[in-house]
């Protein structure tokens, strides 16, 4: 059922073994992919099963024999938003709600692997830098499994909603006095030298489970979207979703592929930054700052395959400042119900800039990946909507404010 798979280099193409522990090529030092053997089935045959991650088992690595850890994640809705498009100048305008995902972001998809990786890797503690939802979401699935969880964050950079989720999925969490960047150089040097399973996005397993919200969008559409915009942080999840529409093209499952688009935050752009450019190499950003604290990321570890991923679909790239990103946020909340965190909204923002540049037409049909809750980020929420008005429990004052 499982589909046979090996890890290869991206740049000097050396493989390894599906069982080795390997962050990098040990060779060049570049990164790994996992390579699987073409699946033969059809949408139809997989559709027996119910939408989500493991629909697509045919397609995800997880060996023989593995006892899958799963919260049920994937299967998240495709709104199609006629209100916002319309905001947007899109005609044809849809939202991939990640927020619906188990413990509210995208991050599950990867990590039901990841931790099932893990465990039939025969690991007993599992590790993440993060700048929260990352780390959420793999203390939840370490629960579930009885794994240890250790997370480190960017201390007084994680939104509430995250912190109290890896914090209540019992995660040993460890605030750091430095940026993500520095947070996640600190974990690979941790776990490569304590043994313990790192479940950052530069583990290649975790994206392979990521990859299936391509496939969702095929099976919820009938057919490949013609964008696919999603916010770029540590850009694993760009170069995932790319993965897996190139999957289901070498399977025979979809003829078109979208143009993979990528949003990143102004003060937070080095891949955008390089693209524009027409740089091979990343100029970090040493100093990061964002509302959208989840992409709040300068040196993405992913950035070769989020520029591959760009460059091959003939895709775009983008920045979108902070009021853009809140602005969309907005828009999207109270136009259509749908309530996202800010790193979210960039790619909604995103979609918008790229009309009005002129940069794509109003009646492409774009599919704006919205990664993570409304409720990841309660105070930002609060902070750009206003406290509400404090009254007396009295019904002339209450009725008076009531415009209708
Ligand atoms: N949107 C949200 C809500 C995120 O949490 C992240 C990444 C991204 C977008 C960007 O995805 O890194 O694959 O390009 N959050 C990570 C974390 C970094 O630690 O939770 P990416």
């Amino acid at each position: 059922m499982f589909p046979k798979s090996t890890l290869r280099c991206m740049k000097c193409n050396r493989e390894y073994g599906s069982e080795e522990i390997l962050y990098s090529c040990p060779n060049c030092g570049s990164l790994l992919e996992v390579i699987i053997d073409t699946p033969t089935t059809s949408l139809e045959q997989m559709s027996k099963r119910p939408l989500g991650v493991w629909r697509y088992l045919e397609f995800l690595p997880a060996g023989e024999g593995t006892e899958i850890v799963s919260l049920e994640e994937g299967g998240t809705p495709l709104y199609k938003c006629d209100r916002l498009g319309k905001w947007a100048g899109l005609s044809k305008l849809y939202v991939k709600f990640e927020g619906a995902n188990p413990t509210g972001s995208f991050k599950d998809r990867g990590m039901t692997l990841g931790v099932t990786k893990a465990k039939s890797l025969g690991s007993k503690a599992v590790a993440c830098a993060s700048t929260g939802n990352t780390s959420a979401s793999l203390a939840a699935y370490a629960a579930k499994s009885g794994l240890t969880c250790y997370v480190i964050l960017p201390s007084g950079k994680v939104a509430m909603g995250k912190l109290a989720q890896a914090l209540m999925h019992g995660a040993k969490v460890i605030s750091v006095k430095g940026n993500f960047d520095e947070a996640l150089k600190l974990v690979m040097e941790l776990s490569t030298k304590m043994g313990i399973y790192l479940l950052n996005s530069i583990n290649p397993w975790r994206l392979e489970g990521q990859k299936t919200l391509a496939f969702e969008t095929i099976d919820q559409l009938g057919h490949a979207p013609a964008l696919l915009a999603v916010p770029m942080g540590n850009c694993g999840n760009v170069s995932a979703i790319w993965k897996g529409y190139n999957e289901f093209k070498d399977s025979g499952l979809t003829d078109s592929l979208p143009r993979m688009y990528g949003v990143q935050a102004e003060g937070a752009s080095p891949v955008v930054n390089m693209l524009r450019a027409g740089a091979e190499k990343l100029a970090p950003v040493l100093n990061p700052e964002t509302v959208a604290t989840a992409i709040r990321i300068g040196n993405p570890v992913n950035w070769p395959k989020a520029a591959r991923a760009i460059r091959e679909s003939d895709g775009l790239s983008e920045t979108v400042s902070d009021e853009e990103i809140i602005g969309a946020q907005r828009m999207l909340a109270s136009l259509e119900g749908i309530g996202i965190e800010p790193a979210s909204a960039a790619s909604i923002a995103g979609v918008k800039k790229a009309v009005e540049n002129g940069k794509i037409d109003r009646d492409t049909e774009a599919v704006c990946v919205c990664t993570g809750h409304l409720l990841k980020d309660p105070e930002e929420a609060i902070k750009v909507c206003g406290k509400p008005v404090e009254v007396p429990a009295d019904f002339k004052v209450i009725s008076g404010l009531l415009t209708n």
